[in-house]
């Protein structure tokens, strides 16, 4: 199976995220073949698969080098992220997401539904597999929750424009940087190590996955739809204000609050406009900034971790250092 070509300089990654994902294909048991290839065409649709990587990097640090176990965990991490798109294209009408269709364009809502739901199941089920004890199906229990709750606090702040930088870290700490937590967390603890390092673990995936929501956002204002393979404008029209919209708010308020006030009525050149005097503010460089602060924190605790024989360390550096830098 054809992976991201990030992988290509790490060959041991990369074999065993390809049997991530062949196992996630195998795990497919459904009589109804509309839904199972909706998942299919996502599985092979090219997704980072960052969170399964960070569960194996992190599994190397424990004394359990049961391989099979360790690609199997990674494997549930891909399919909870991969509901959690499928529901997220639904809720947020997406039509690419990978710069192909959409499930829920292509196959329909009823479908995507169904096939998200599934997915949460075989996560589920592959966990309560292969987890050595309760302790991290309670922590996939309470991570979904926390999701969840990131989800439903930005959706009850749409087109509220008494929004602030702490409710938007607050909500992307749930509905993103929590996966990234568990997927350190989960490679750590069931490979043997302590919980306390599968604490500190936990602590570099929050503070990766804050950096990865804040440049996705930034990517929302400074790229186009193309390169990114999914639809941009699509959160400003929603009532969606990210991190660049609300650091430009700051300095430019007078000039978006008309336009950002028209709420659902905003026509195509008042979205265009809005995205101009973001582009034009200092609003994509000070979220940056905060994406930095945040990897340099995730850099700081990865130095500090203990060394390993093989290139773990390495490789997880520098992964978490090219986080930042990607442009899709
Ligand atoms: C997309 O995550 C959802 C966000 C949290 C921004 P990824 O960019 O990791 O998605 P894929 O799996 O690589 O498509
Ligand atoms: C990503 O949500 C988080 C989840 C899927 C839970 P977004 O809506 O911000 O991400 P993209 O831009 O669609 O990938
Ligand atoms: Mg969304
Ligand atoms: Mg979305």
């Amino acid at each position: 199976m054809k992976l991201h070509s990030m992988w290509q300089e790490y060959p041991a990654l990369q074999a065993d995220l390809s049997a991530s994902l062949q196992l996630m294909e195998k795990s497919l048991k459904l009589k109804n073949k509309e839904v199972e290839q909706a998942i299919l065409s996502m599985i092979h649709s090219g997704g980072k698969l960052l969170r399964p990587a960070y569960q194996l990097l992190f599994s190397a640090y424990g004394s359990d080098k049961d391989r099979e176990k360790a690609v199997a965990l990674a494997a549930s991490i891909e399919m909870l992220h991969t509901a959690s798109l499928i529901h997220d294209d639904i809720v947020d009408h997406a039509d690419t997401r990978r710069k192909l269709p959409t499930i829920r364009s292509e196959f329909g809502n009823d479908v995507a539904v169904y096939a998200g739901d599934y997915l949460f199941v075989c996560c589920f089920k592959l966990m309560a597999d292969y987890a050595s004890s309760m302790k991290s199906l309670q922590m996939n229990s309470r991570s979904m929750e926390k999701i969840l709750a990131g989800e439903l606090g930005q959706m009850s702040k749409r087109y509220d424009l008494s929004v602030t930088v702490e409710d938007y870290l607050e909500n992307i700490r749930g509905k993103t940087a929590e996966l990234f937590a568990l997927s350190c967390f989960i490679g750590a603890y069931e490979s043997g190590t302590s919980l306390r390092f599968a604490n500190q673990a936990r602590e570099i995936g929050e503070a990766i996955g804050l950096a990865f929501q804040i440049m996705d956002d930034v990517l929302d204002y400074s790229q186009d739809a193309a390169a990114l393979g999914k639809p941009v404008l699509e959160d400003v029209r929603q009532g969606v204000y990210s991190l660049p919209l609300l650091m430009a708010l700051k300095s430019d308020r007078q000039q978006l609050l008309p336009l950002l006030e028209k709420q659902d009525a905003m026509t195509d050149t008042d979205t265009h406009e809005v995205y101009r005097i973001v582009q034009e503010s200092a609003g994509i460089e000070e979220a940056k900034k905060l994406a930095a602060d945040y990897t340099k924190k995730a850099l700081q605790a990865i130095q500090k971790l203990p060394e390993t024989k093989d290139e773990t360390k390495t490789y997880l550096y520098q992964i978490t250092a090219q986080i930042l830098g990607r442009q899709n």
